[in-house]
């Protein structure tokens, strides 16, 4: 990245820089003064650690802004809202293990991680902290959670520490964290305009009044496109089965139970979309007959369950498209690719992502995936194993890539 390009995209962007208590700390000033002088417009807070390091008045000069310090101080606006209300990304640097610890757990007993729950924007975080406390499986731990949840947690470097053991530790370089700050302030921009329509989980098709036919998705990679379309400035309406999931803030989200309910609830929304992805394993079978009254045994040996086939939405939305782009999912258990091929083709996509559901570490249910996508236009894609919410960013990034170029772009967004 040249300078020119850096001064620029940084220019009239809030960031909230949080400050926490390592010798490193000091490394921070420098931090504020890089992005003071790409034109960020930047808000310090420090724990109270952080202070016994370095003043608040240090930042406060360099920043030209009041340094929050205390969740109890009395603001005119309440800082833990209105500073990662208004960011468009928080940087914590340097991060201790304490801090990676309560930002894990979701505790809020300060002002810093309090703010960590208000935040929507993209976070990213530069470790600093002794050699044995980084490999400390807690701490391991601690990080693998934050970065499944789509936090940036750059990896500390190797070399002298204070404790005077060479170890991985040091807080990443300044060059390093600015160059993750622009990218999350740039990468969140590139679907403004794009209303994205996205389904996920399962359906459920009853039996009787207490049963019902369903599958193991858990609705996480479907709500983890959601999440990665909202931070980067679509404008997304999720229609999902039952999950366990919490909606989504900023997103549009309708619970539907069955197939035919989530086929209304898409249908009508569909046209005013710009993009739909089918992240939903619909159910393809659903019983017949469901019967008003709770099933009783009745000394039966076996029942036997008439099932029928449910209408394939994506293949009727793509369908019915004016100039949306369609995009389903495969989940296969063999023949992964010829499998998605020839529904990428039968059901008129113009992407395909497809997964193996039986490997390792991956598929239903589980936090992390790895897929490959496949286009109408021949191109494929390989995603290795990752975080699902990586993993949605990564899927975005190839579909703006392949799918939203200019020309789609102006049809599409008027
Ligand atoms: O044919 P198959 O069920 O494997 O196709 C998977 C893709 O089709 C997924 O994107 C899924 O959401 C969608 N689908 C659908 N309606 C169905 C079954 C699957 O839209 N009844």
């Amino acid at each position: 990245m040249d300078e020119s390009q850096l001064s620029t995209s940084l220019r009239g962007k809030r960031l909230a820089l949080g400050v926490t208590g390592s010798i490193a700390a000091y490394k921070a000033v420098g931090l504020l003064r890089a992005l003071a002088r790409e034109g960020a417009i930047v808000s310090v807070v420090m724990t109270q650690a952080a202070t016994r390091f370095v003043t608040p008045l240090t930042f406060e000069v360099l920043s030209g802004r009041r340094v929050a310090t205390d969740l109890f101080e009395s603001h005119e606006e309440m800082a833990h809202l209105a500073i990662p209300g208004q960011a468009h990304a928080m940087v914590v640097a340097p991060a201790t293990a304490n801090f990676l610890a309560k930002a894990a757990l979701g505790l809020a007993d300060d002002l810093l991680s309090t703010m960590l729950l208000n935040a929507r924007c993209p976070v990213i975080v530069a470790p600093a902290m002794d050699g044995d406390m980084w490999t400390h499986p807690t701490v391991v731990h601690h990080v693998q959670t934050l970065r499944a949840r789509g936090v940036v947690v750059l990896d500390p470097e190797v070399g002298p520490l204070a404790s005077g053991q060479i170890a991985q530790g040091r807080l990443p370089a300044e060059s390093r964290i600015m160059e993750a700050v622009h990218a999350a302030v740039t990468a969140q921009q590139d679907w403004q305009g794009q209303r994205v329509l996205i389904s996920a989980g399962p359906t459920q098709e009853p039996i009787d009044p207490v049963r019902f036919v369903s599958n193991r998705s858990s609705g996480k990679m479907g709500y983890a496109i959601a999440e990665a379309a909202r931070d980067r400035g679509a404008e997304v309406t999720l229609v999902t089965g039952p999950s366990s999931l919490m909606s989504p803030s900023g997103v549009t989200t309708i619970s539907v139970n069955t197939a035919s309910e989530m086929s209304d609830a898409l249908s009508r929304h569909f046209p005013s979309s710009t993009v739909l992805i089918m992240a939903a394993a619909v159910a393809d079978f659903r019983p017949k007959m469901p019967v008003g009254q709770k099933l009783k045994k009745q000394g039966q040996s076996a029942l036997v369950l008439e099932l029928e086939a449910t209408p394939d939405i994506l293949s009727m939305l793509s369908a019915r498209r004016t100039s949306q782009i369609v995009i389903g999912f495969a989940a296969e258990t063999e023949h992964v690719l010829s499998h998605a091929k020839g529904k990428l083709k039968e059901k008129g996509l113009d992407l395909i992502i497809a997964n193996d559901v039986t490997q390792a570490g991956g598929g239903f249910g589980s936090d992390d995936n790895a897929v490959v996508i496949l286009s109408a236009t021949g191109e494929q894609k390989t995603l290795e194993l990752m975080p699902k919410r990586r993993l949605a960013d990564e899927i975005l990034t190839v579909v703006r890539d392949l799918c939203l170029t200019s020309s789609h772009r102006q049809s599409l967004v008027e």
